[in-house]
């Protein structure tokens, strides 16, 4: 058994070649399950808005590293993350202790396809997650990019209480407020977010408002169009699989990043 350092503050075992060691200089809680923390950035380090890295703590010789979407944009001097609190989750019951001056191991090669590239040119770009999946989708909203290649961008998310989607509501305010990509998303970027155990003004599995239509209505758009529209999803397995199912219904194709296409997927990490 790996012995177990006192502190993440501490790395008492050798950083490997392959891992950044980075400092936590942010971390805040929103709900007994969800935070999102930031760390410095290497110098070096390079990734595309929308890719997923591993992380772990430098609490044992072997640490036990799990896959995160950045948060933060391309452009960011910081890396965010946004997490889940897993009860007994080797990674997280630790990580969710960090606070700021804590180290967090970070592999050097990031990577993943909900990324601009991934995606034939559209006139609107659909962001549809649950829960923790909107982590990817806080980094490519908040690249200037999206904003030149797709006119419209639509954040949708389902959480099951409405606490949990405060994270992409204060995201969505703060890129308003943001003098880099503010002009670009004004009156461009618009957030549709829904509950499905809490009474709130939207309520609502996204895969269901899709199916009946009122997810469209709402915003005020048609129905999605293969000609017009592309689309990222991020959640649950049976999540995904229900959302590329509507998409392909609708006559959407997957794409990767060696085969640009109408939607991407990923799966939403959990640790
Ligand atoms: P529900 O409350 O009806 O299960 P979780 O926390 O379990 O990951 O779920 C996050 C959100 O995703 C919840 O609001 C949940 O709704 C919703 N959800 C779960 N499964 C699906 C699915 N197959 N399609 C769309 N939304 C889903």
């Amino acid at each position: 058994m790996d012995a177990i350092a006192d502190a993440a503050s501490r790395p008492s075992f050798p950083i490997p070649e392959n891992v950044f060691a980075e400092r936590v200089v942010f971390v805040k809680h929103y709900t007994s399950r969800l935070f999102r923390f930031r760390i410095t950035r290497p110098a070096s380090f390079r990734f595309r808005s929308g890719e997923f890295v591993m992380i772990g703590l430098p609490n044992a010789e072997k640490p036990v590293f799990r896959a995160y979407s950045i948060a933060s944009p391309a452009w960011d001097e910081e890396i965010e993350f946004f997490s889940i609190k897993v009860e007994n989750g080797p990674l997280t019951e630790h990580l969710q202790k960090i606070v700021p001056g804590d180290i967090v191991l970070m592999r050097k090669k990031p990577t993943g396809t909900l990324v601009l590239d991934a995606l034939t040119p559209g006139k609107r770009l659909y962001l549809f997650c649950t829960g923790t999946g909107v982590a990817p989708f806080a980094s490519v909203i908040r690249d200037p990019e999206t904003y030149e290649k797709f006119e419209e961008v639509y954040l949708v998310q389902t959480c099951r209480e409405v606490a949990e989607l405060a994270y992409a509501h204060e995201l969505v305010d703060g890129i308003m407020e943001d003098p880099l990509v503010g002009e670009f998303a004004a009156g461009r970027l618009h957030l549709y977010a829904t509950t499905t155990r809490e009474p709130s003004p939207r309520m609502g599995r996204l895969t269901d408002l899709m199916r009946d239509g009122s997810l469209f209505e709402a915003l005020g758009v048609p129905p999605i169009n293969p000609e017009t529209d592309r689309a990222m999803i991020c959640g649950s397995m049976a999540m995904l699989n229900e959302t590329k199912a509507i998409l392909e219904g609708f006559g959407l194709e997957e794409g990767a990043n060696n085969k640009p296409s109408s939607f991407v997927v990923e799966r939403a990490f959990v640790g």
